[in-house]
């Protein structure tokens, strides 16, 4: 998958509790490994016993339990490729990153009949189902969760145009693409393996898509950033558009500042480098968390008094003019206090 950028480490000299999101864990076994490119395989989860998995909404992501580095356990959170309806197992596709911090070298290390404990699917990236099209726009393994889009849009009979970018020669999902478009007519699918020729296509495209038309793009920051321009420029409104971030940029230190607790008075100190989420954590308080890089939607926090300084992807832009939310993984204040509704 796309990691969805979701890693939950206990912060230093502190006992952590258990993740909040995998209080509620699944017990899960592996039941195959599939390399689709030298740096990708999915790996198919199946229940550990004989309970049935959830179901879920198309665009959802699996938050996996991981051992990284240094032996830290921590919860990545990966895109499920299946549609989501009556599950027999749920499937993640994962590339490699051995830059990164272990997490998809745990992934790539499992073996058929190991066990994993994950999260109950969540979605913040649903389809709206009202939509009169779909227009779903993957670049490299952010194919993923339009993979689970495009098969549930096949089995509802929606309309759903599919694009895909990537190199030539190693779309991940391609094989299982074209053949939902050969056997579904509500879906067409076009590959592009060159940027210029994708963005020529894209602006037709865009001109072309009947009002009601709802866009989702995943894929790396800047490949998103261009696409949902694109459709901006062509005059399609925010609330059409939709997007899911992996692999978020560094987000700079920022600027110390501190909270008051609403329901306690309590005043905790927020240094520059550690994040408020990491603060509150400090102070003993167990916030919701998934992705920790303000992706999920998950730590959100009401805001009481004083200024967010946004730095999430998850807010629209409405709800960042309100200032009465911070997705406190990420975001931190433009005030030097800031009261939160905790
Ligand atoms: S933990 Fe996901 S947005 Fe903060």
């Amino acid at each position: 998958m796309s990691k969805i950028s979701a890693t939950i480490t206990a912060p230093e000299n502190r006992q952590a509790p258990p993740a909040p999101v995998l209080r509620d864990a699944l017990e899960l076994v592996v039941s195959a490994v599939v390399p689709r490119t030298k740096n990708i395989v999915s790996v198919h989860f199946r229940a550990a016993g004989q309970q049935d998995l959830p179901g879920f909404v198309p665009g959802s992501n699996l938050a996996v339990e991981c051992s990284g580095t240094g032996g830290r356990t921590k919860t990545n959170a990966y895109s499920l490729t299946g549609s989501g309806t009556f599950p027999e197992e749920y499937t993640i596709s994962v590339l490699r990153q051995d830059d990164g911090a272990g997490g998809s070298r745990h992934i790539h290390g499992l073996r058929p009949g190991d066990r994993v404990r994950a999260a109950r699917p969540r979605s913040a990236f649903a389809p709206v189902t009202t939509a009169r099209r779909h227009l779903l726009i993957a670049a490299g393994i952010g194919v993923t969760p339009i993979l689970s889009h495009a098969r549930s849009a096949a089995e509802w009979g929606r309309e759903a145009v599919v694009i895909s970018v990537h190199r030539d020669g190693v779309g991940p999902h391609s094989a299982e693409l074209r053949k939902i478009a050969a056997t579904n007519p509500s879906i067409s699918f076009l590959e592009c393996d060159n940027r210029t020729d994708f963005s020529q296509r894209l602006t037709r495209i865009l001109r072309q898509q009947p009002l009601g038309t709802h866009l989702y793009v995943c894929g790396p920051e800047q490949f998103m950033d261009d696409v949902l321009a694109k459709a901006r420029t062509a005059g399609w409104p925010g609330e059409r558009l939709h997007s899911e971030a992996f692999g978020q940029a560094e987000l700079d230190p920022g600027d110390p500042f501190a909270v008051t607790l609403a329901s306690t008075g309590e005043w905790i100190a927020v240094p520059s480098g550690r994040t408020l989420l990491e603060a509150l954590e400090a102070a003993g308080k167990n916030i919701p968390n998934l992705c920790r890089q303000g992706v999920c939607g998950e730590c959100r926090l009401g805001v009481q008094a004083g200024r967010p300084l946004h730095r999430d992807s998850y807010l629209s832009d409405e709800e960042r003019a309100e200032a009465a939310s911070i997705m406190c993984c990420v975001s931190r204040s433009i005030d030097p206090e800031m009261e939160l509704e905790l």
